[in-house]
């Protein structure tokens, strides 16, 4: 029978957090040796230090340190810039990195988000039209790219069964990695105690993107990255469809800049945009959260009366692999952001209870804290409507039918680039489901190139 060492028995007492152990003498011996396994992994200092601050980890810097994103657009015809991504590509030296492990509950899908059926037409997933992605640039610059997925624990199993089930999507599942995110325990929003979701069980969640950091590391694929010759990892969110993935002319940019970070920006569509916003701070690229920007700060405006900290963060950034490394090191110093949210959970008496306000802390790391720490980063503006729609709500601008829109859109107006007419409705949407296969057309220029004669488009319509 599993027991209780003293020195974890000491550690609760000390922490006010004895009430996990409520239960032990009907636990099963595999559930003891779990609950003891959760226990040991868990920073209690850290979790107390973090109750005690009571969502108060972010410090806005002085008004005075703070100025807008320089706007830098990219201009499609630079063939210089967009040759020297492609030399680097057909070279080798770029993996995709998709983080996927988060638990995607404004969705309400019961499944990983990346399983989601977005396609407009086809119906494919989330995680098929980036893998073909990944497969059309390999085709085109036949070389090898390997994919890097995220997981955590809530998703790990059944990502990996879904690849291979699904052959992963024509990629060598050699060039396929899963890696695990870790978790962090929640605490009761009163008391600071840990939450129980069942007798002998923690109730954890994933850290935070920003727990890529310390799971890459962790999972040695840094290493491995580097005896491949990788030098750039191309980082975005499985639930943008819109993404250019390892866009040749921002990996130009990126490497002609000897830039350790790149990002994409977009311009808010607001002051209460709830993007994160991309602007300076002493110089440095930093991204603040838009709940913790004052409202003065955010509705600033410039001398032609457009917003002031005009940027948004779409979440797509190139890190060059020496700086992921560097930042890997370091991964444990990431801050923590808090947030408030609604946990079902074991109440005091060990009952299950469903909460109807916020009942919990829940705490992660975000990847782009890691931003100002690059001695040379470069930021980009890109558009919404060409590279950024997210998945994440069942309503609204960012549904599924909205998402859906979105990538009809796009390719509709890739279409029109072809000088191929696409019904559209008096707001300018395009009026019939239109898609188009990445092993078909990875962009315009592809699809202009291939398109057939005589295509008119009336109903629905998948290029494959
Ligand atoms: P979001 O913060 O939008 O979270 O993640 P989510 O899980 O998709 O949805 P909600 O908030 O529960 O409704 C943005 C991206 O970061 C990944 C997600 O998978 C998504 O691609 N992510 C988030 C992780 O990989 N790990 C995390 O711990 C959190």
């Amino acid at each position: 029978m599993e027991d209780i060492p003293q020195s974890l028995k000491q550690r609760l007492h000390r922490y006010g957090q004895e009430h996990v152990l409520a239960g032990w003498d009907s636990l099963s011996d595999s559930e003891r040796r779990a609950l003891l396994a959760q226990l040991e992994a868990i920073d209690f200092d850290l979790l107390h230090q973090l109750f005690t601050q009571q969502g108060q980890t972010f410090h806005l810097p002085d008004p005075e340190r703070i100025t807008p994103l320089p706007r830098v657009t990219l201009d499609p015809s630079d063939l210089h810039l967009r040759r020297r991504g492609e030399e680097a590509l057909r070279r080798g030296e770029v993996a995709v990195l998709i983080v996927a492990g988060g638990q995607g509950s404004r969705l309400g899908f019961v499944l990983p988000k990346g399983m989601f059926p977005i396609g407009p037409v086809s119906q494919k997933t989330l995680f098929q039209v980036h893998a073909e992605k990944v497969l059309a640039l390999r085709r085109r610059y036949g070389a090898a790219i390997p994919l890097l997925i995220m997981t955590s624990p809530a998703t790990d199993d059944t990502t990996r069964a879904f690849f291979a089930d699904q052959r992963f999507f024509g990629l060598p599942p050699s060039d396929v990695f899963f890696f695990c995110q870790g978790t962090m325990p929640a605490l009761d929003i009163a008391t600071g105690r840990l939450l129980l979701e069942k007798p002998g069980r923690i109730f954890t969640s994933p850290d935070g993107h920003g727990g890529t950091l310390a799971a890459l590391r962790a999972s040695g694929l840094l290493h491995r990255l580097r005896d491949d010759g990788i030098r750039h990892v191309f980082y975005f969110q499985v639930d943008n469809p819109l993404v250019r993935v390892a866009d040749p002319l921002f990996l130009g940019h990126h490497l002609a800049q000897r830039a350790e970070v790149s990002s994409k920006v977009v311009a808010k569509n607001g002051p209460t945009d709830t993007l994160g916003n991309f602007l300076l701070v002493d110089g440095r690229c930093t991204i603040i959260e838009y709940s913790d920007l004052p409202e003065t700060l955010a509705r600033q405006t410039d001398a032609q009366g457009r917003l002031r900290l005009w940027a948004g963060n779409p979440a797509i950034h190139i890190f060059d692999l020496d700086f992921l490394e560097r930042m890997s090191q370091e991964a444990a110093n990431l801050p923590f952001h808090v947030a408030r949210k609604k946990v079902p959970c074991l109440d005091a008496s060990g009952q299950w209870m469903e909460p109807t306000t916020e009942n919990a802390l829940k705490f992660e790391r975000f990847i782009f804290d890691v931003l100002p720490r690059a001695e040379r980063w470069t930021a980009v503006e890109t558009t919404r409507a060409t590279e950024f729609v997210p998945l994440k709500r069942e309503t609204g601008p960012e549904s599924p039918p909205a998402v859906q829109q979105a990538l009809s859109n796009l390719f509709g107006g890739w279409l029109k680039e072809a000088g191929v007419a696409v019904p559209r409705r008096p707001d300018g949407d395009v009026a019939v489901p239109v898609e188009i296969s990445p092993l078909f057309a990875l962009d315009a220029d592809e699809l202009r190139a291939k398109l057939p004669r005589w295509l008119t488009v009336e109903g629905a319509l998948y290029l494959e």
